[in-house]
Formats: C-alpha cells, structure tokens, sequence
C-alpha cells in the first residue's frame, strides 16, 4: 500500500475525484446524484452533498472487505487513535458496543460490566447469549448522577469470576468523569482478561495531554468511540479501536460486518475520514479551545448564586473518580428549587438554548471543537437570569437517589428474551421472571433487566422512584402498570 500521511483524506478525496469524473450512474442509489429527489431536499442540502451520497462501487472499496480507500481511512485512523486496527462504524457507537461482546462472548460466557451500562450492552448480551456479572457503578449522592466503577469493584468482580471473558466499563461517563481506566487495565491483563471501554464520550481523550487517558492510551484491548458525539463527524459514525493481543481482528471484521447494512453510506464513512483528520492535525489546538472555553463557562456559572458545576474537585475522591474531561458542564440546579428538566424548558422556549440532557437535578452541556465564546456567554447569561428568578423563592431541592437492590438472575437475558411472555398487572409480577427492562433516571441504573426475578423490593423501590417523581422507563407499558413476565417461570 502506498504511505499516506495524516494530512491526507484518501476516502474524502477518492470519493470527490470520483464524482468530479462525472459518469453516468446505472447503479443504486436511485436518487441519482440527487434527479430523482424531492428538489425541497435537494435545494436544501445541495447537489454537492448529493453527488457524493454514493455507494460500495469497485473504486470507492467496500466496509466489508476493504483493501482500497477505506482501508486506507481506517489505518489512518488506527495510527491517530494509538490502535492497531480501526473500524469505521455507520451503525453508532451502539453498533460498536454490539461488536465488542459478541467478540469476546458466545452463549453462556461471563462478562463482567457496570449496572448502568448503555441499551446497546444488554443488546450485545442478548444477541451473543453472554451472561452478564454487574458492578456496582460509583453513586454521587450530592448531584444525583452515577461514575464509573472503582478499581475495587473490579478486583472484586474479576476474584469472584475468574473465568470472565471480559471486563466492560463506560470511560469516560457521559459527565465526565474517568476512572482509573490504567489500572483496571492492568489489573484484567494479569488474570488474562481484555478490557472493552464504552468510549462514547471520549473521542477527543487522545489528542490533548491535559485529558484522562483515552482507552487506547490506557492499554484497553477493544474501545467503541463516538467521533460523532465529539469528534466533528457526522451523526451516527463512530470507530471501533482495536489493540491485537487479546482479541483477533478478523473475528472482529466478521462480526462487524454481520451487523452492518450492506449500503453503507459514504457521506458517512467520508465524514470519519475528514475528522480523523481534522483530530490528528488540528486536534490539540481545536480541543485546547474548547477545554478554556469550558474552564471560563465553570468559573462564570460557579459565582452564580445557587449553581454548581461539577469541576476538578470531584477528581481524587476515588478510583472511579480519577480523572475530568472538562469540556463537560454537568450543572447542578438543586439549590434553585428547579429541577433539571425545568430549566431545560425555559433555556429552550425562553433564551433558545438547547442542553444536552436533563435530569431531576442537572443539566449537561457539552462544549466542543465547534464552540464559541458568544455561545458560552448566552449560557452564562441565561443561567444567571434563571438564577435571579428562582434563588431563595423556593426550598432547594434535597436529592433522593436510592440504589435499588440487584435483584438474582435466574434465567440469561438472551433466554428470557426469546421466551413466551405474558403480561401481568405490576404488583402481580413478583416471583415471576421479568421479560424486559425497568430503569429510573437518575441515576440511570436498570431496576430490573430480562431474566431476573422480580423481588417486593424491586416493586417497593419502583413505586418510591414513580411517587418521588423520577422518570422510570424501559416497559412496553408506558404507565409501568402492566409488565411482562416469562410465561410458567416462577421463583
Ligand atoms: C455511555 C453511552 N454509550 C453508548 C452510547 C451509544 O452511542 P451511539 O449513539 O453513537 O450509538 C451512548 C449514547 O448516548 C452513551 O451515552
């Protein structure tokens, strides 16, 4: 293969070089560089979008067997990331995660992973037949939102489970937070068992020294990574970095291409190449920004009356709150007497601020390479309005957040899945075996995931959760008043 460097974009180009020639296209997609479409469409994302919107013809290669243009892309990107083989994913991060269990797990084998693990985990355990083992995630009872999984709770897992195919955690959380991701790495290596990170929010981690460590750099055997959450790509890509050792990269390839549409998109794939890129050459200055764009936002919403904003403080107080990416503003509202939801609303419908996510005591926003400071600025100022508005003209809110008891897992997921289900009114279901799954947020951990058997203190804390006014989800019901269960299995 001829030596490209990180300047270059050999997906990008070759697919702009291929629609520049112009040829008459006899081939799917049948929108034809854009005829055949709705011309509203057309006009408003323009014909050029469109002439690249194209498909795996033999001179653009093919994500499920490259050895040509992708496959250049992806060793670029492998070499950006520190990984010895990069995936370019279309199917998200989800696709990713999906790809990681079913590498290292057939029926029945044990992977260890946090309770408050993504959907697309208990999608992986269900389509592989893995058995989940789960840890215990750190609880920060000031703000109401989970961390990571400390290096005890591993260590604990792993001499419990010492036949473990794998160890998962999410790193860094969605708020922020890294945990000893170096050590957990170490600590699963010499009992002889790979680390697969959940790496959504950390796509930026390597490219800027004064981040934690991104899960290549911390050793970890296999990372799915959203480039498109902040990386600059567009929406649904993302990258699954592979270190060889472990895990095989063929078998990796395989089940990644039994996951994947076989139309990919190569506006997609060409948006991977592009931000790869942008990263490896731009990344450090791109992100510097934005990390003293952020520090400035905390510092200002800190001498807000009423506001805290999860910063570097939390750092130290344990192993599962080791480390801080400080692009992330997880705010904390409580003391305003709002909750988070609320002040999601009014940022939306009065000062036309649009947050990350919300919950009964914060809000999340995100700052990154595409940030600038007049868009801090109207954060802060609406903040501070919010806050003159509510401080002191109501009680503060006290955070209520129980962790609910795990309950036993009596049959596997996978199995309580295909199984027959009945539905039965809520109070009912105790005994019996749950076919889906019931969550509270915050702080976003399953109360009850399918094939566990649902115990009276699994209901207690439901209808706590449901009187305190937290939003559980996950059944078919969207009332959580009927729920089902696994037809003729009873404790
Ligand atoms: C922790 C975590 N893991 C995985 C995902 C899935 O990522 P994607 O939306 O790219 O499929 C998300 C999405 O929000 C997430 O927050």
């Amino acid at each position: 293969m001829r030596t490209v460097n990180q300047h270059e974009t050999p997906l990008f180009t070759g697919l702009v070089r291929h629609a520049e020639r112009n040829p008459i296209q006899f081939h799917i997609p049948g929108h034809k560089k854009g005829a055949g479409m709705a011309p509203e469409f057309r006009a408003y994302i323009g014909e050029r979008a469109l002439a690249i919107d194209l498909i795996n013809i033999a001179p653009l290669d093919d994500l499920h067997n490259p050895h040509g243009i992708i496959r250049e892309a992806q060793a670029l990107a492998a070499e950006a990331f520190g990984a010895d083989h990069s995936f370019f994913s279309v199917q998200g991060t989800s696709g990713a995660i999906i790809a990681m269990i079913m590498t290292v797990c057939g029926p029945g084998d044990k992977i260890l992973v946090p309770r408050n693990v993504h959907k697309s985990v208990l999608t992986g355990i269900v389509l592989s037949g893995a058995l989940p083992i789960f840890m215990n995630p750190d609880l920060d009872y000031e703000l109401g939102i989970a961390h990571g999984v400390s290096l005890e709770a591993v260590r604990h897992a792993l001499d419990q489970h010492p036949d473990a195919k794998g160890v998962l955690v999410i790193n860094p959380t969605y708020y922020g937070v890294a945990a000893d991701l170096k050590g957990i790495v170490e600590l699963a290596h010499s009992r002889g068992v790979p680390v697969l990170v959940d790496e959504a929010h950390g796509v930026h981690l390597c490219f800027h020294d004064e981040l934690p460590l991104s899960a290549m750099q911390a050793g970890a055997d296999m990372a799915a990574t959203s480039v498109h959450k902040l990386g600059g790509s567009l929406t649904q890509t993302s990258i699954l970095n592979v270190r060889e050792g472990f895990i095989n990269p063929g078998r990796v390839q395989a089940i990644l291409s039994m996951l994947t549409t076989t139309s990919t998109s190569y506006l997609l794939l060409a948006s991977l190449d592009v931000a790869r890129k942008q990263l490896a050459t731009r990344g450090r200055e791109l992100i510097d920004r934005a990390v003293r764009l952020a520090e400035r936002a905390r510092r200002e919403i800190a001498e807000i009356p009423g506001l805290y904003c999860l910063g570097p403080d939390v750092v130290g107080q344990s192993s599962s709150r080791f480390d801080l990416d400080p692009t992330k503003l997880c705010i904390n509202v409580k003391e305003l007497g709002v909750t988070g939801v609320e002040v999601e609303a009014i940022l939306r419908e009065e000062f036309n601020i649009e947050v990350e996510l919300s919950d009964l005591y914060n809000i999340l926003c995100i700052i990154s390479l595409g940030d600038t400071a007049e868009d801090v600025d109207a954060l802060v100022a609406a903040l501070g309005e919010i806050s003159r508005r509510f401080y002191r003209q109501r009680p503060a809110n006290v955070v209520k957040v129980k962790v609910p008891v795990t309950p036993i897992l009596a049959m596997h997921p996978r199995t309580a899945f295909y199984a027959e289900t009945e539905v039965v009114p809520i109070r009912e279901a105790e005994g019996r075996v749950i076919a889906e799954s019931i969550m509270v947020y915050p702080p976003g951990i399953p109360i009850l995931l399918p094939g566990e058997i649902v115990a009276e203190e699994n209901l207690d804390y439901l209808e706590e959760c449901i009187q305190a006014g937290l939003p559980v989800q996950g059944t078919e019901d969207p009332e959580i008043r009927m729920v089902k269960v696994v037809k003729d299995a009873h404790r």
